[in-house]
Parts: C-alpha cells; sequence; structure tokens
C-alpha cells in the first residue's frame, strides 16, 4: 500500500501539462474497437487501471491487443466475434467495465460471469440487470442482504435464450446514468427491434457520440435517446482515435490551481463535452478564473486547453440538472468549498453513495480532518468555507478510492503541516501520473511505499 506525503505549497504552481486520456471515453472506445472491424488505433497517454479492465476483457474473449508507447492497437473481430472466456472476467475496480460490458455480453450466445474487487463488489447492478431482462438477456447476481431488490457481483450473464436475439425495449431510466444507458445502447446492437432510453437527466453521452461517429442510426431528443432496429444489420468500422484528456483528472489540477496562492497553470487538450463540464461551470459561478480555449474536436467530442489561475472564490451551490454533469467532480468541489467566503451547498447528489466510496460520508471525514466545518446530509453536503488562514494538516485513510486520495492531496497543499493520504494506490486507476503531474507544477509530493493502516 502507498501513502503520499503532501507538503504545504510555499509558491505558486505554474507550468503547462497534458492530462490522461478520458477514462470513460476510452472505455468506450476500447470496447468499440473490440467489436469493430479490423483493427483500431487508441492513442491518448497513459491508460489508467480502470480502462485496462476493460482491455483485459476483450483480451479474454479473444480480441488481440497491442501496444506500442501510448497507443493502443485493437484488432476487432465484429459484433460477433468475441468468444467464450474460460474463467470469471475480472473488472477489478471498475465500475464502467462491469455495467458497459454487460450490455454485450448478455447478447452472446455463451454464459460469462464478471468478478470485481471489494468496492465494485457491492456496487449496485440491479440497474443494469432490469433493462437487459426486459429484452430477454439472462443477468443474474448476488442478492444484496442489505438492500431489497438488489444485486451484486458477481455477474452471471446470458447464454441468450432462444430465439438467440434481443427484443425492443422501451424503458424509462429511474436514475440518471451514463453507464445504465450505455449498456443499453449497446445492448441494442443486438436487438431485433428499435431501442428507447429515457433518463431523468442528462448524463455523459459519450456512447452516443462514439456510435454515431462509427455510423450507428442513433437519434437525441434532450433525455432521449433512440437507436434503430432491427438487428442491427449494419458492421462497425474500424477507426482511430486520440481520447482527448479527462476534465475530471484535469479538475483536480484547475482547482489547485485556484487555491494555491499566484498559480497559473495550464491544462492541454482536455475533452469539453457539455456533460462533463458542469464543475468548470460551478467553480466560474464560485468566482474562479478559468478560461477555456477550444482546440476543434476528436471523433464528436469538443476538446480545449484549461488556463486556470488563483483566485479569490466565494460560497457556490450545486444541485438539479448539474449534478449529473458534476457527478465524478464532488470530491474536489468540496475542496474548493473548504476555501471559499460562505457556505456551499451540494444537493440532489444521493448517487455519490454508491461510487468507489460513500463519497458524501468520505469527504465529510476528509472536511473535518482538515479542520473544515461541514454537514453531512442523505443527498449532499454543506460546507463552510475557511478562505483566510491555513487548514490544519491532516492524515486521511483514502479508503482506496483515487478520487477522495486526490482531492486529499489538494487540500494538503493548503495546511500548516505535511498531510499524509493512505492508501493511494487507487489513484492509478484514473491518473496514473498525478504525482508526477503535480510535481511538475510545483508541489511537494513524496511517494511512501509500504505504509500500514493508521
Ligand atoms: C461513467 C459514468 C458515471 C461516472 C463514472 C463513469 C461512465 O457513473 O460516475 O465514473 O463512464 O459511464 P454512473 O453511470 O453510475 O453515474
Amino acid at each position: 500500500m502507498t501513502d503520499l506525503v503532501v507538503f504545504p505549497s510555499e509558491r505558486p504552481l505554474t507550468g503547462s501539462v497534458p492530462v490522461p486520456g478520458d477514462k470513460s471515453i476510452a472505455h468506450r472506445a476500447i470496447l468499440l474497437a473490440g467489436l469493430a472491424e479490423g483493427q483500431s488505433r487508441i492513442e491518448g497517454g497513459a491508460l489508467g487501471a480502470d480502462n485496462m479492465s476493460t482491455l483485459g476483457a476483450l483480451r479474454a474473449m479473444g480480441i488481440t491487443t497491442e501496444e506500442q508507447n501510448e497507443t493502443l492497437l485493437v484488432g476487432g473481430k465484429g459484433l460477433y466475434g468475441l468468444r467464450a472466456p474460460s474463467e470469471p472476467i475480472d473488472c477489478g475496480n471498475s465500475g464502467t467495465t462491469m455495467r458497459l460490458l454487460s450490455g454485450v455480453l448478455v447478447a452472446q450466445r455463451f454464459a460469462t460471469v464478471l468478478i470485481g474487487d471489494e468496492s465494485l463488489s457491492r456496487r449496485p447492478m440491479e440497474r443494469i440487470a432490469r433493462p437487459l431482462r426486459l429484452r430477454g438477456g439472462r443477468i443474474e447476481g448476488k442478492l444484496d442482504p442489505k438492500r431489497v431488490g438488489e444485486i451484486t457481483a458477481p455477474l452471471h450473464i446470458g447464454p441468450l435464450p432462444e430465439p438467440n436475439v434481443l427484443g425492443p425495449l422501451e424503458y424509462e431510466m429511474p436514475v440518471a446514468s451514463a453507464q445504465v444507458k450505455s449498456a443499453i445502447l449497446l445492448s441494442g446492437l443486438y436487438a431485433d427491434g428499435s431501442t428507447y432510453v429515457r433518463e431523468p437527466l442528462v448524463s455523459r453521452d459519450h456512447t452516443e457520440r462514439l456510435l454515431l461517429a462509427l455510423g450507428v442510426p442513433l437519434r437525441t431528443v434532450g433525455a432521449i435517446i433512440e437507436l434503430d432496429g432491427p438487428a442491427f444489420s449494419g458492421k462497425l468500422p474500424a477507426f482511430s482515435i486520440t481520447v482527448p484528456g479527462d476534465p475530471s483528472s484535469a479538475s483536480f489540477l484547475v482547482t489547485a490551481a485556484q487555491l494555491v496562492p499566484g498559480s497559473r497553470v495550464t491544462v492541454r487538450r482536455v475533452g469539453l463535452n457539455p456533460t462533463r463540464t458542469g464543475l468548470f461551470e460551478v467553480l466560474r459561478d464560485m468566482g474562479g478564473s478559468l478560461v477555456l480555449e477550444p482546440k476543434g474536436e476528436e471523433m464528436g467530442e469538443p476538446i480545449g486547453d484549461l488556463h486556470a489561475s488563483a483566485a479569490d472564490l466565494h460560497k457556490g451551490r450545486l444541485g438539479g440538472e448539474l449534478v449529473a454533469r458534476t457527478i465524478d467532480e464532488v470530491p474536489i468541489l468540496c475542496a474548493l468549498a473548504a476555501r471559499a467566503s460562505g457556505t456551499t451547498l451540494i444537493e440532489d447528489a444521493a448517487e455519490l453513495r454508491v461510487k468507489e466510496s460513500d463519497r458524501i460520508a468520505m469527504m465529510a471525514r476528509v472536511l473535518r480532518a482538515f479542520g473544515v466545518t461541514c454537514e453531512e446530509r442523505p443527498d449532499g453536503l454543506a460546507i463552510e468555507g475557511q478562505p483566510e488562514g491555513k487548514l490544519k494538516a491532516a492524515d486521511i485513510e483514502s479508503g482506496g478510492d483515487h478520487r477522495i486520495a486526490m482531492a486529499s492531496c489538494v487540500l494538503g497543499l493548503l495546511a500548516d503541516g505535511p498531510t499524509r493520504v493512505r492508501d493511494a494506490d487507487n489513484i492509478a486507476t484514473s491518473f496514473p501520473r498525478f504525482v508526477g503531474t503535480m510535481r511538475a507544477l510545483g508541489a511537494r509530493i513524496e511517494v511512501e511505499s509500504g505504509g500500514g493502516t493508521p
């Protein structure tokens, strides 16, 4: 287990840095490349462990892949080219791998078992199983003793029962979730009939953009997506993509730049899909300093450079439709709120309790450890900002959640002494070069391997 020791910033953060390729887009690109005809090329920096889980799953089903420096070549075998894996597929910590893959596996004539690490094995899976069953798929999990009607991994999927084809589906999703929506749309590629899905709020739409770019007939009106059947007779063409930088990873750097006095930081080639930029909107509403410089697009995804500098922040508010577009950024928004004048409210965000950790409870603990007053609520937090003076140096147990660990590191820059962030290995699931990037900007962070439990 690795601990990070973060030292208080003695000078501004400065420089221009890249971030890893967007984790969400990379998952989809890898999966669709495996289902395409022939060799696809995926570029976009070092892939994190979560993306490697998706790649590993494809390999386990006979897809050949090759890594050349930071380019990934995937030899797609077509929509029906996967073969039965010889053992359960390990999705590691990655909910996106497990949920997206389920949409494809439910249409196969072989059976598969999906397993995950301890955190993933606690996460709710009935949300994907239900719609996939409604169109004739087989998918069963372990009954969750604590939540009635809920299942968790291991998931037992397939084989597709007679007549060997999924049916049409009209489905209203109870919760906005890009993973669920994507599993449904991917299963729609195999269905005899059309797929209609409606979300309560618009979640990230990378699957839709990528499928459209590959020529799949798909229509979106607000939070409704339709994909035409019958049985998708087309073939997905092989493609080449340079994955845009991950705005979720960039958020940690952009926030650190707001908070460390005198900082000026540029993050290059970041994905600016509006379904992902909620944090940047909240940050600007709080008086943050952030300029977005457009740099074109890649397979339907807008890209730009982010120029962030230090600013005096005032209280903000996150709720309603903005939550779905900010969902992974709430831990770092808590760090912003900790240094803003006034009380910032985060509402309508109960989904955070079923992420890699219970992020509401975790961030309440982290904030208090740094001496910040906050109130934990069922669907969010109220955070009393402390813009003056230093925060209290803290000893943080990150619970193996990458975003909790990185948000804690940013807060550590503002403390009155060294902060220890325990169990930080999981940062590699999304941002393998986080420490190196923070150091390149001038932060002092030391890595201590073999740290025990506190
Ligand atoms: C993701 C969707 C979101 C997000 C996750 C990645 C995706 O999860 O929190 O980190 O790539 O589709 P939900 O679909 O559970 O909201």
